[in-house]
C-alpha cells in the first residue's frame, strides 16, 4: 500500500477510536444528569465507533499493513445541556466526514481502486451520522426549555437498541 495512504488509513483508525471515547464520555455526562434514554443512544453510538475502527483495522490485516496505534486524546468535556451535546456531535461528525473524504482523495490519488472502494462504506456512513444529529439538534431546539418535551425526546432515544453495522471485511 501507499505510504501515505498506510499512514492515514492508521490515523483514522485512530480518529474513529477517539470518537468512540467521546460519545462513551457523552453516554456517562447524559446519565449524570438523568437523561437515561440519550445515554443510551450514545452508548450504541459507541459501540458503532467500535466497529468503524474494528473495520479499518480488519481491512489493513487483509492487506498485510502495520497498523500504527497512538495514545487516544482525553475526551472528557462538559456541556452545557442536552442541545450543546449534539451540537458538539455534529461538529465532530463534520470534522469526521471531511477526514474520511481526505482519506478517500488520497486513495484515488494512490490509484488504490480496491482502497478506494472499501472507503465508500465509510463516506455513505457519514452522512447518516451528521442526518442522525441534525435530526436531534432540531428536536431539541424545538422543545427548548420544556421539561416534558425533553424528557419525551429522551423515551424515544432509550428505544434505540445497537445493531452491528456491516462492513466490509468485518466480520
Ligand atoms: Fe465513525
Ligand atoms: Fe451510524
Amino acid at each position: 500500500m501507499n505510504q501515505e495512504l498506510s499512514q492515514a488509513m492508521s490515523d483514522q483508525i485512530n480518529k474513529e477510536y477517539y470518537s468512540a471515547f467521546l460519545y462513551l464520555s457523552m453516554a456517562n455526562w447524559c446519565s449524570a444528569e438523568g437523561f437515561k434514554g440519550a445515554s443510551n443512544w450514545m452508548y450504541a453510538q459507541y459501540q458503532e465507533e467500535l466497529a468503524h475502527a474494528q473495520g479499518l483495522y480488519q481491512y489493513m490485516q487483509m492487506r498485510s499493513e502495520p497498523v500504527n496505534f497512538k495514545s487516544i486524546d482525553d475526551p472528557s468535556g462538559s456541556w452545557d445541556n442536552l442541545l450543546d451535546v449534539f451540537k458538539k456531535t455534529l461538529a465532530h461528525e463534520q470534522f469526521v466526514t471531511e477526514s474520511i473524504n481526505n482519506l478517500a482523495s488520497v486513495a484515488m490519488r494512490a490509484n488504490d481502486h480496491a482502497a478506494y472502494i472499501f472507503l465508500q462504506w465509510y463516506v455513505t456512513e457519514q452522512v447518516e451520522e451528521e442526518g442522525n444529529a441534525n435530526d436531534l439538534i432540531d428536536k431539541l431546539t424545538l422543545a427548548a426549555d420544556n421539561t416534558n418535551a425533553l424528557l419525551n425526546i429522551d423515551d424515544q432515544l432509550a428505544a434505540r437498541v445497537f445493531a452491528a453495522p456491516v462492513i466490509p471485511y468485518l466480520e
